[in-house]
C-alpha cells in the first residue's frame, strides 16, 4: 500500500527497554474478555498492529493458532522477540518490522486484528481499508486502550501518588512547552475520533467493553522513571546530553513526594472496541 503518511523513525527510539518496568499492564481480564467475545479456541490467527514489546500479542498468543507482530521501531521488534523466548512463544509468534502502511506485506489473513494504543499514530483510513481485506469473513479488528476517563488514584492509599503534574512540569522545563515527538512537534495532540475512521472504512458496530481494572498497585521510584522513558514525548533521546541531568532531576522531584520511594497507583481498566468485517457483526468462527 503506497501512502503520502510518513512514519517518524524517532517517535518511539529507545522507549522499548522501559516498557517492561515503566508500563501498566493491561487489565488481567482483558485474554479473557476477548476470548468469550470473539469465540476463540486456540485456532487462528492474529495480527497485532504496531504491537511494540509484544503488550498484546504475547498475552493474547494462547487464543490463537499463530501470531504475528507488527511494528516499524527495530526496538520494538527485538524486545517482543526476547520476552517471546523467555516464555516459550517464540515457534508461535512471529514478529515483522514494518509500518501498518506498508500491510498486507504478504503476511496472508486473520481471524482477528488487534491495535493497541497504536492506531492513532497511523495513516488512519488507509490502514483500516487495509486491515479490512486483511480479515477472513466473521472476522474483527479490535481497538485497545486503557480507559482515560477514570482516576489513577486508589483509596486509602499505602504510599503517595506518583506527582504527575510536577513530573510533566519537569518535562516541559527540558523539552520545551510544545509536546514532543520523534523529529517534531505534536502542539495538538494524536487524533481522536477512531469510530469514523472504522465506520467510513465499512466494518460494523462497535461493540464496547471495559474490562475492569481497579487494583491497588504498589510502583517504585525506578518504575516511575521507566514509565516516564517509555513515554514518545519523553523518550530518551528527547533529552540529548541532558538525558542524565534530566534522570537526575526526575529522581529528586519523585523522592521528595515519596522519601520511601514507593507509589500507590490503581490498575487502569482497559477499554476495548470490536469492529466487525461483516455487516452482521458475526464472531469469527477459527478455522485454522
Ligand atoms: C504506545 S505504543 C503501543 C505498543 C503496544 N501495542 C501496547 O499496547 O502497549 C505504540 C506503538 O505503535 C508503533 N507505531 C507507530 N506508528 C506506527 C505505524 N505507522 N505502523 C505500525 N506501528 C506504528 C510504535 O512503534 C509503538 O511501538
Amino acid at each position: 500500500m503506497a501512502t503520502d503518511h510518513e512514519w517518524d523513525d524517532m517517535l518511539f527510539s529507545g522507549t522499548a527497554v522501559h516498557y517492561e518496568r515503566g508500563r501498566l499492564p493491561y487489565a488481567p481480564g482483558l485474554a479473557d474478555a476477548l476470548a468469550g467475545a470473539l469465540n476463540l479456541d486456540g485456532r487462528g490467527r492474529l495480527i497485532d498492529v504496531g504491537c511494540g514489546p509484544g503488550t498484546l500479542a504475547l498475552p493474547l498468543a494462547h487464543l490463537f493458532g499463530e501470531t504475528v507482530g507488527v511494528d516499524p521501531d527495530s526496538g520494538m521488534i527485538a524486545e517482543a522477540a526476547r520476552k517471546a523466548a523467555g516464555r516459550g512463544l517464540s515457534a508461535k509468534v512471529r514478529w515483522v518490522r514494518a509500518r501498518a502502511e506498508e500491510l498486507p506485506a504478504g503476511l496472508g489473513t486473520f481471524t482477528v486484528a488487534t491495535f493497541g494504543q497504536s492506531f492513532h499514530w497511523m495513516d488512519r483510513d488507509a490502514v483500516a481499508a487495509t486491515v479490512k481485506e486483511m480479515l477472513r469473513p466473521g472476522g474483527a479488528l479490535v481497538h485497545i486502550s486503557d480507559l482515560k476517563t477514570e482516576t489513577r488514584s486508589v483509596e486509602a492509599p499505602a504510599h503517595p501518588v506518583v506527582p504527575r503534574s510536577a513530573v510533566e512540569e519537569l518535562v516541559r522545563d527540558y523539552l520545551g512547552p510544545v509536546r514532543r515527538a520523534g523529529r517534531g512537534l505534536l502542539p495538538h495532540g494524536t487524533p481522536g475520533g477512531e469510530a469514523a475512521v472504522f465506520t467510513r472504512s465499512g466494518f460494523s458496530g462497535p461493540r464496547r467493553l471495559v474490562v475492569p481494572g481497579g487494583q491497588a498497585l504498589e510502583r517504585t521510584l525506578d518504575d516511575v522513571v521507566a514509565e516516564v522513558f517509555s513515554m514518545s514525548f519523553s523518550a530518551p533521546h528527547l533529552f540529548g546530553a541532558r538525558r542524565d541531568d534530566f534522570e537526575a532531576h526526575l529522581r529528586r522531584v519523585l523522592r521528595e513526594a515519596s522519601p520511601a520511594e514507593r507509589f500507590s497507583e490503581r490498575q487502569p481498566s482497559t477499554e476495548v472496541f470490536i469492529w466487525w468485517r461483516d455487516p452482521d457483526g458475526r464472531p469469527p468462527r477459527p478455522t485454522s
